[in-house]
């Protein structure tokens, strides 16, 4: 199956802002509730204990991402808790106020727009991207993980998603989701409810940028050939999968981090 760079809608600049936070604020629910990146914990925890980060840049954090979850299960040095930092290009500052006051203060945002094809040089800290790498095409992903090296700093990229059959067929199951939990999505909104259940906007929505999310996420080979692109000899990069042992879905990640002094390749 090749890759095919079709357009998400929700990433449209023409999108309805408030529906996209309605799509980023279910995203976000769905993968907290099944712990879909709890598998990657083990992983990211070594590599913030070789870079020895105590902050996480996350980028295009959208509903804000897996954090709530995943961040009891990792540490920063002398296993002091660690901060995580939420961006966007178009940031759902409702979204990250909520995480933030349910964090016990480890949670923080970036109020301004951040793209993460050129972070601001003051955000430092170990780059963070979920469900997100796919959404551009192999010279912009290029150019993502170039302007992480380019500032020294550590990038971890995660994806649920698969340019695999079996992957499109989850997704028409996936936009289901939303009519079972979307009352307990918080913070409440009716919007959500009529834009689920009277005109199922947000399930329709799931489903066509589920579908092509699938068709233009990268193998990893294609991630092979990326990395042979980049100016960045002294770093180190892991790519693989992680099984989920909660369910079918294995999470792809991709990992560099500037090669720690002593270590010889
Ligand atoms: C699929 S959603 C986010 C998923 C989120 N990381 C999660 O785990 O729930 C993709 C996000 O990427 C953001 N985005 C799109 N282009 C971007 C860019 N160039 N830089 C930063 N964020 C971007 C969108 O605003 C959207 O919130």
């Amino acid at each position: 199956m090749r890759r095919v760079q079709l357009i998400e809608l929700h990433e449209q600049s023409w999108f309805p802002k408030f529906l996209r936070d309605e799509i980023t604020d279910t995203l976000q629910s769905a993968m907290n509730f099944f712990g879909a990146y709890a598998p990657v914990a083990p992983l990211l925890q070594t590599a913030l204990d070789a870079t020895c980060s105590p902050l996480i840049v996350d980028m295009c954090s959208g509903g804000g991402g897996p954090w709530l979850k995943l961040s009891p299960r990792l540490h920063a040095n002398d296993h002091a808790s660690l901060q995580i930092l939420l961006t966007d290009k178009y940031p759902n500052l409702n979204a990250f106020q909520s995480a933030s006051a349910n964090s016990q203060n480890h949670i923080a945002f970036h109020a301004a727009p951040v793209d993460a094809i050129n972070v601001p040089r003051e955000l430092r800290g170990f780059r963070t991207m979920f469900t997100s790498f796919h959404h551009f095409q192999p010279e912009e992903a290029r150019a993502i993980l170039q302007n992480a090296v380019d500032a020294s700093q550590g990038i971890g990229i995660f994806e649920v998603t698969r340019r695999a059959p079996s992957a499109i067929a989850w997704m028409f199951l996936w936009a289901l989701l939303p009519l079972l939990f979307t009352p307990w999505i918080r913070p409440f909104r009716w919007s959500r409810l009529l834009c689920t259940y009277v005109l199922p906007i947000i399930p329709l929505v799931l489903l066509f940028d589920g579908v092509v999310s699938c068709l233009r996420t990268y193998r990893p080979q294609e991630l092979r050939e990326i990395i042979a692109k980049l100016s960045a000899t002294e770093y180190l990069w892991e790519l693989g999968e992680r099984a989920n042992p909660a369910g079918d879905v294995p999470v792809a990640y991709l990992i560099g981090y500037p090669r720690p002094k002593g270590l010889t390749s």
